[in-house]
């Protein structure tokens, strides 16, 4: 094994992680003025809301799989399905929700490139995390290729345990995937360097999911009725 896979697969992960989170930690306790996804949908609307539900949608929905697919234990989810569906379902979900996320990026980057108002006011910092983000996509995309070869799921094996000992700070992570194809190896690391870019960047916004709005309390809304006054009494 090389000394660069160990670096990038068993020493780099806990740099980018560590950066990813004390950096969140500080930019939030320094500059919280400056934590924003910095909406551009008040300087032009055109294309905005396809492309950003479409983008949206379709990131979750992989991230979501890559963190049940990744971490869950090998004897937890051979109990509902067998290693050779769960890589078909990877590829068939993950392919899907991976398209959508594709065109909505797409159009994003568009309105970035050629809508005047939005380029105004635009930095290169922006531009540089959407190509980012599309290349990892094109990467995690181009990866469902190579996992056709093997569709007995054994890659994608080596690749959840490469995720979990890392997540349970084991040893032995690196030389697990040292010898997988290496789209596999690029997208790992693109992915690790996103985490490692976040608290530089309006990436900043995923800590600010709004989950209170799945219990907030119902909101109040009454018809206006003919006669009735409004306002203060005289
Ligand atoms: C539930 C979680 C999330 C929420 C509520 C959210 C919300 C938002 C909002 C409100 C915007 C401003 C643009 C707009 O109005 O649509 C935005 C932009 C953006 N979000 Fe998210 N986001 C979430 C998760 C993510 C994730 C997981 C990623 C990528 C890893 C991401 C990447 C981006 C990017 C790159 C932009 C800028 C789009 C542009 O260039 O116009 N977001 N997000
Ligand atoms: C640290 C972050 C990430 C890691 C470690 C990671 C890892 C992986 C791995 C190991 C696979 C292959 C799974 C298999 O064949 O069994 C994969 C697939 C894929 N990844 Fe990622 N990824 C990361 C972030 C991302 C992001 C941010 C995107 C989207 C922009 C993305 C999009 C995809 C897509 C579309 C696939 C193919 C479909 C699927 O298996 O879900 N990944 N990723």
């Amino acid at each position: 094994m090389s000394y660069f896979d160990v670096f990038a697969f068993q020493i780099y992960p806990y740099i980018a992680m560590a950066v990813f989170f004390v950096g969140s930690l500080v930019r939030y306790d320094h500059s919280m003025y400056t934590w924003r996804s910095g909406s551009s949908q008040i300087l032009s609307n055109r294309g905005m809301r396809l492309g950003s539900n479409l983008f949206h949608v379709g990131i979750l929905m992989v991230l979501g799989g890559h963190i049940v697919g990744l971490l869950t234990p090998h004897s937890v989810y051979t109990l509902f399905i067998s290693q050779e569906h769960k890589q078909l379902l990877a590829m068939v979900v993950g392919g899907f929700f991976g398209f959508l996320c594709l065109i909505g990026m797409l159009i994003l980057l568009w309105r970035h490139l050629f809508n005047p108002r939005i380029r105004a006011t635009d930095n290169w910092r922006n531009v540089l995390l959407l190509v980012l983000l599309l290349a990892q996509l094109l990467l995690g995309l181009y990866s469902i290729v190579q996992s056709s070869h093997h569709l007995d799921g054994s890659v994608m094996t080596l690749l959840a345990d490469w995720a979990q000992r890392i997540a349970t700070f084991r040893g032995g992570a690196a030389e697990l995937i040292s010898g997988v194809h290496w789209v596999y190896k690029a997208h790992i690391i693109l992915g690790l360097t996103l985490f490692l870019v976040t608290p530089f960047t309006r990436l900043v916004h995923i800590w600010s999911i709004p989950l209170e709005y799945l219990w907030r309390p119902y909101q109040v809304v009454r018809r206006r009725q003919p006669g009735l006054r409004y306002g203060p009494r005289s």
